[in-house]
């Protein structure tokens, strides 16, 4: 088997089976005709698509699972997840989870009988105590979004499996370059294939990949029957940003190690979180389930300073929300991605008034820096 940066190098090569083209070609066509003998391995383009499909085997492939579906966003990856619910199931997620993730649930899954509890999954014996005997999904991000908190996978793997729960990891944060979940116990690993995957802030798109055979295929089905399936374009897209993911992440993960530390050392910075700057034991964990911090990081500004002006103040890194891409964006969670929180749970989980989320693109790592170094400087 090649190294992962040879497998996304390749990805789609080998989709056209009639010349042979590098780039796999993008099939528009919604319907495929058939042959005397009835259907062929397309028939309408929701259910398969072979330019959706050459993206989908790639990613199973370097996730190292049975199957991927692909959707028109990573909420409608989601969406899936928790479409393979039933009324009265009961759902155990990460506290601090992406503030979409926490509307899906409460505005639209709990009208339908499931109810969830929000836990710090950093404790093994919080999550452990909030399962019960319908919980049937836990559902985690680590590291977290925006406090960058690590759970560790592969014991709340283990919780969930004892009892009888299917865990679904967001690695979005991380992709499969740094961090494994399905190596690690997870049965469900889905992505905003938005943000690192394709990369460069163009294209909206979301995945799920399933450990086994039959879970793919039961997510394969929702798809279908949702119908918030990724276009063909939009699959061409997300390859060809597939393919200098490991480039543009080594990149961005080493900017951010020089920024974590510029702003961990800032006296005008009351506090930067990023997986290498935890506690020892969180450091430890993350070492043990990642290759690598990733290229997010996020901190808190002093209460007197007023965090619109000091984004007004950057000239390079753009206040702007989404993340993953080769652009630096900053975004101000308290009144952006988790804006859907209730402002106690917000305050509680240490998503204050002054916290910032940069997400680290590939400019060159001393402007990001200085940029930072001028806007701090009030
Ligand atoms: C960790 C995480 N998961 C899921 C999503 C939702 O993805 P999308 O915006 O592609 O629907 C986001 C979006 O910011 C995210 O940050």
């Amino acid at each position: 088997m090649w190294h992962r940066e040879t497998q996304l190098a390749q990805v789609g090569i080998h989709a056209d089976p009639s010349y042979g083209s590098v780039s796999a070609p993008i099939y528009p066509s919604v319907t495929y005709q058939h042959g005397p003998e009835g259907l062929g391995p397309f028939d309408y383009s929701r259910t398969g698509n072979p330019t959706r499909g050459a993206l989908a085997e790639a990613l199973a492939s370097l996730e190292g699972g049975a199957g991927a579906s692909l959707f028109s966003s990573g909420m409608a990856a989601i969406h899936a997840i928790a479409a393979t619910l039933k009324q009265g199931d009961h759902v155990v997620l990460t506290e601090d989870v992406y503030g979409g993730t926490y509307r899906l649930f409460e505005d639209t899954f709990t009208k339908f009988g499931i109810s969830t509890t929000y836990v710090n999954t950093r404790s093994l014996s919080q999550v452990r105590a909030s399962m019960r005997p319908n919980t049937q999904l836990v559902f985690i991000e680590s590291p977290s979004n925006p406090l960058l908190q690590v759970s560790d996978i592969r014991a709340i793997s283990g919780i969930a499996h004892e009892s009888g729960a299917l865990i679904a990891v967001d690695n979005t944060f991380m992709t499969f370059l740094r961090q494994r979940p399905i190596e690690l116990g997870a049965d469900l690993v889905v992505y905003s294939a938005t943000k690192y995957l394709a990369g460069h802030n163009d294209v909206l798109a979301g995945a799920v990949i399933a450990r086994d055979p039959k879970r793919a295929e039961q997510i394969a089905t929702i798809a279908n029957a949702c119908g918030g399936a990724l276009s063909p374009i939009d699959s061409w897209l997300v390859m060809r940003g597939l393919k200098t993911l490991a480039l543009r992440l080594n990149q961005q993960e080493s900017s951010a190690r020089q920024i974590a530390q510029f702003l961990d050392n800032h006296p005008g910075v009351v506090r930067a979180y990023y997986p290498d700057l935890g506690t020892d034991e969180d450091i430890a964990l993350h070492q043990r389930q990642a290759t690598g911090p990733g290229a997010m990081v996020s901190f808190q500004l002093p209460a007197h300073v007023d965090p619109g002006y000091f984004s007004s103040r950057l000239r390079c890194i753009l206040p702007a929300v989404s993340l993953g891409g080769v652009e630096s964006l900053i975004t101000h969670p308290y009144t952006e991605t988790h804006r859907e929180l209730p402002e106690a749970i917000r305050i509680a989980l240490g998503i204050h008034p002054g916290l910032m989320r940069l997400s680290v693109g590939i400019e060159h790592p001393d402007d990001l820096v200085n940029d930072l170094e001028t806007a701090l400087s009030l």
